[in-house]
């Protein structure tokens, strides 16, 4: 019997992908069954989003798809060609870092700091949509960003001091799941 040549069939052929991640035009040939997550961090070594249980249940693996937050475990690279990426590397500006990483820094807003990355990225998306309005609106919408180390008082708090900086957002917008 002749060997199988996966590279031939359906599941194991490549496909081609663009993606625009964190400003930048990249371009992948990945297996269609690769997560988004492992296309960041395998594919482009952007490793700061993290795989912490890889079935959707901790948010470790958060990053932004067109300004959505997306846990990025759950979903196929393929499914995303022509999207803009932001992960938590593209947050800074110029080496100044974003205000929502200052803040996580400033009030001491993590501790292992595994988690912290899709707590940043979602706090930015938190802001985006207006939902910062009182303690417990940052914790209802937070909720999908689980710290093993029960940082959240601090992680609320630095949340809560961007949003009062800020101020009202401009437009509201949906969150996704
Ligand atoms: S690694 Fe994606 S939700 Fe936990
Ligand atoms: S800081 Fe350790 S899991 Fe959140």
């Amino acid at each position: 019997m002749p060997r199988r040549d996966e590279s031939s069939t359906a599941w194991g052929g490549r496909v081609p992908l663009a993606l625009r991640v964190n400003g930048v035009d990249r371009v992948l040939r990945l297996d269609s069954r690769v997560t988004l997550l492992d296309a960041l961090r395998d594919g482009l070594d952007l490793t700061g989003a993290k795989k912490g249980c890889d079935r959707g249940e901790c948010g470790a693996c958060t990053v932004l798809v067109d300004g959505r937050r997306v846990n990025s475990c759950l979903t196929l690279a393929v499914m995303h060609d022509g999207a803009e990426i932001t992960t938590v590397e593209g947050l800074a500006r110029d080496g100044v870092p974003h205000p929502v990483q200052e803040a996580f820094v400033e009030h001491d807003a993590l501790q292992c700091g595994f988690c912290t990355p899709g707590q940043v990225v979602s706090a930015v998306a938190l802001l985006a949509e207006g939902r910062a309005t009182s303690d417990a609106e940052i914790r209802e919408w937070m909720s999908g960003n689980l710290c093993r180390c029960a940082a959240y008082p601090n992680i609320v708090a630095a949340i809560r001091q961007v949003a009062s900086a800020e101020g009202p957002p401009p437009t509201t917008g949906g969150a996704a799941a």
